[in-house]
């Protein structure tokens, strides 16, 4: 089974730029690959890694102890939708320079026993990946890409993952949007831009 995973970050909902930007890439992806199914994880819904968590991600399978079982199956789920996915296409916030809890939390159980442990490494090597990043400044250049925590850090998991280096579609600066003082429909405008580049990455792809 093959399918377009999305994974969305923001809490803000219908006020959330790169939500938005989410639904024109899938929107995109789905008219150049009719019938794909899309599956979405919500971040939010993630719970940070508990103790029991950890034991269960470091912990031969054989060797779980029931509650192990139970709480690894989030983390064995978690590995096979991007396993299973054709493309998976992450749309986040930067949050004071780097990532979201809420996107951290879905890496920390997702770099558990399948994926580094015991070698599965590797299994993630066909999904091209896509980043959708807002930010309410300028980050992806200028005098401020060294305070960017967020693609270094995204970059360095997926290569210690055994996956293909991520393509970020950058949305930034949203400040101004936000406040007004560029319209969502310019084309100078960091949403436009966004637009461009999902619709080309998605013919890319
Ligand atoms: C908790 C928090 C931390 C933020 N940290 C940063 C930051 O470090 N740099 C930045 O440029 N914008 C920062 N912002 C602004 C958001 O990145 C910006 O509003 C973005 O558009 C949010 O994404 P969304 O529109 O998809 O919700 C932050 C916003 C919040 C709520």
């Amino acid at each position: 089974m093959s399918h377009l995973l999305t994974v969305s970050v923001s809490p803000r909902q219908e006020r959330s730029w790169s939500r938005t930007l989410l639904v024109e890439f899938v929107d995109a992806y789905r008219l150049a690959h009719p019938g794909v199914e899309v599956v979405n994880r919500e971040t939010y819904e993630i719970p940070h890694i508990s103790w029991e968590a950890i034991l269960a991600g470091r912990t031969p399978i054989t060797d779980q102890t029931p509650e192990q079982r139970e709480i690894f199956q989030l983390q064995e789920c978690l590995t096979e939708e991007v396993i299973e996915a054709e493309h998976l296409v992450i749309a986040t916030p930067m949050y004071n320079w780097g990532l979201p809890s809420a996107l951290k939390a879905w890496v920390d159980h997702l770099v558990n026993v399948r994926t580094y442990y015991f070698g599965a490494v590797g299994s993630f090597a066909h999904v091209p990946i896509t980043v959708i990043i807002t930010s309410g400044a300028l980050f992806s250049e200028g005098p401020q890409v060294a305070s960017d925590n967020l693609r270094p850090h995204l970059r360095t998991i997926f290569h210690r993952l055994g996956a293909q280096e991520p393509y970020f579609i950058n949305a930034d600066p949203t400040g101004p949007l936000e406040r007004g003082e560029i319209a969502r429909d310019d084309p100078a405008g960091a949403f436009q831009r966004a637009i461009a580049e999902i619709h080309a990455r998605v013919s890319a792809s």
